[in-house]
């Protein structure tokens, strides 16, 4: 290539008016929201980073397609689009649409947990950990040790521990109906998975007879990574990894939200006759008809033409070097963060940034709520308000304290990541002054969209 210049590699036809507010008026919105961001209301937020679900921005032949949408209840044409675009990748017999992925956990959970099962994974996320819980099983994250080291840079942080799946397994015969892999792993900081863990993960579950299921919200970015850092995969395209990642796995739960560059869906694939049979009885429960699945014909016509773009290469390239950009400042500037750059979002890690604010004190929550105070920017916490409270009711502190700063696709622009830079670079001169923050309401289950807390010390900054 000529130029090393990476570009959106697209051109804006429809803007989105985004508003600037006060630093006082923000004070004020933070202590009406309960110091929860998820609280707040999004026209209060200049740069939403709170996730990268359903935020994307659709393309025209997304758009087009909607016009095509067949809204018939039963063997809708815009199903066998969408059917054939996801067995195209996946390769699955059995696609299953569901409203968003975690609907597919639940029918998939619901049909195949019992009381006391064990489900290894990478890592859960939230809603994946919420639902194995709700069937009374036990979520169990096994990465890789590397991954619990935010700082140490390493091409797939994201792999599971091999030894201690082959260990799980063999210790708990008849008690695991599934392991998973989460690609890429977002509660561990975006990190990828290589293919070569993937094979090997799956040959252990095949030896033991259990069923082996990726979680694949990210699948394109996961592909991107195994294409620019595992050794012979160079000179396939991203659809080629992706097919070979799918073919080791006996089905998928999936949010295409995600990487299927939709505003909402997702869909359960898997091959087993019986089992899908099961999970689709259960879809008719609370989803709709099979063909379906809870989502308008409009919305299975943008997921097949969204299927097929995430998967270009001048996209992927652009999509995972944004996010590297932000990563590279932070990093410069002695920003400390997870190591290297995930795929969808940059992880700083609070722990580190703030060593004089307990655990126990929320300190990545603190950092959010920082972030939004000075610079409007919204973010997640990944950390103890999020992960600390056990099914037992008790609280233990989380593996690591992340704020999350997640691109939705296709829709900030290079000016936009810098002024995010120069606010997070500000917050960081200011960190001594940051203090914690305490819950004064919690739900019992995924407490961090509703609770609401207050600074320790009266106010989040002190003098
Ligand atoms: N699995 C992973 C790895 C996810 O990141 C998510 C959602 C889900 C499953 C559930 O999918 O939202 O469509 O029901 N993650 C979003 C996030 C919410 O912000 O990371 P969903």
């Amino acid at each position: 290539m000529q130029f090393k210049t990476i570009i959106e590699p697209f051109r804006i036809k429809t803007v989105e008016p985004i508003r600037q507010t006060t630093r006082a008026e923000r004070e004020v919105l933070l202590r009406e929201a309960g110091y929860n961001l998820f609280l707040l209301k999004a026209r209060d937020v200049l740069i939403d980073l709170l996730t990268d679900s359903g935020t994307g921005a659709m393309s025209s032949d997304q758009w087009a397609g909607m016009m095509l949408g067949d809204e018939s209840y039963a063997g809708a044409a815009s199903f066998y689009k969408f059917e054939t675009a996801v067995r195209h990748i996946t390769g699955f017999k059995h696609v299953i649409p569901t409203h968003q992925g975690r609907a597919a956990e639940r029918i998939l959970f619901g049909s195949l947990l019992k009381p006391g099962n064990l489900v290894p994974n990478n890592t859960h996320f939230d809603t994946t950990r919420a639902n194995t819980e709700y069937r009374q099983a036990v979520a169990l994250d096994i990465p890789v040790p590397e991954a619990h080291d935010p700082a140490r840079i390493l091409p797939f942080k994201g792999n599971i521990d091999l030894a201690a799946l082959e260990r799980t397994l063999a210790e708990n015969p008849g008690n695991v109906p599934l392991a998973m892999i989460t690609v890429t792993n977002n509660s561990g900081g975006g990190q990828p998975v290589s293919m070569a863990n993937i094979r090997a993960a799956s040959q252990i579950c095949r030896q033991h007879g259990v069923l082996f299921f990726l979680d694949a919200c990210r699948f394109a970015e996961n592909a991107w990574f195994i294409k620019t850092r595992e050794t012979g995969y160079a000179h396939k395209t991203p659809l080629d990894i992706a097919q070979e990642m799918f073919s080791y796995a006996d089905g998928c739960t999936m949010s295409a939200k995600k990487d299927g560059m939709a505003n909402i869906g997702g869909f359960l694939a898997l091959n087993d006759d019986d089992l899908a049979q099961r999970c689709k009885n259960m879809l008719i429960l609370t989803e709709g008809f099979p063909t379906y699945g809870g989502l308008a014909g409009y919305d299975l016509e943008a997921i097949a033409v969204g299927l097929d773009e995430v998967l270009h290469e001048d996209y992927l390239q652009y999509r995972i070097r944004s996010v590297a950009y932000l990563g590279d400042i932070l990093t410069a500037n002695g920003v400390p963060m997870v190591q290297p750059p995930g795929g969808h979002a940059i992880y700083i890690d609070a722990l580190a940034m703030l060593p004089h604010i307990p655990q126990s004190d929320y300190p990545a929550w603190a950092l959010s709520l920082v972030l939004y105070l000075e610079g409007g920017i919204r973010s997640v916490e990944i950390g103890s308000v999020m992960f600390g409270r056990q099914p037992d009711g008790s609280e233990r502190p989380a593996a690591m304290e992340l704020v999350r700063l997640a691109f939705p696709r296709r829709v900030y622009t290079q000016s936009h990541v810098d002024y995010l830079a120069e606010v997070i670079l500000y917050v960081n001169s200011i960190k001594e002054q940051i203090g914690g923050v305490r819950l004064t309401a919690a739900p019992p289950v995924l407490r961090h969209f509703s609770a609401r807390l207050e600074p320790v010390h009266g106010s989040l900054l002190r003098s």
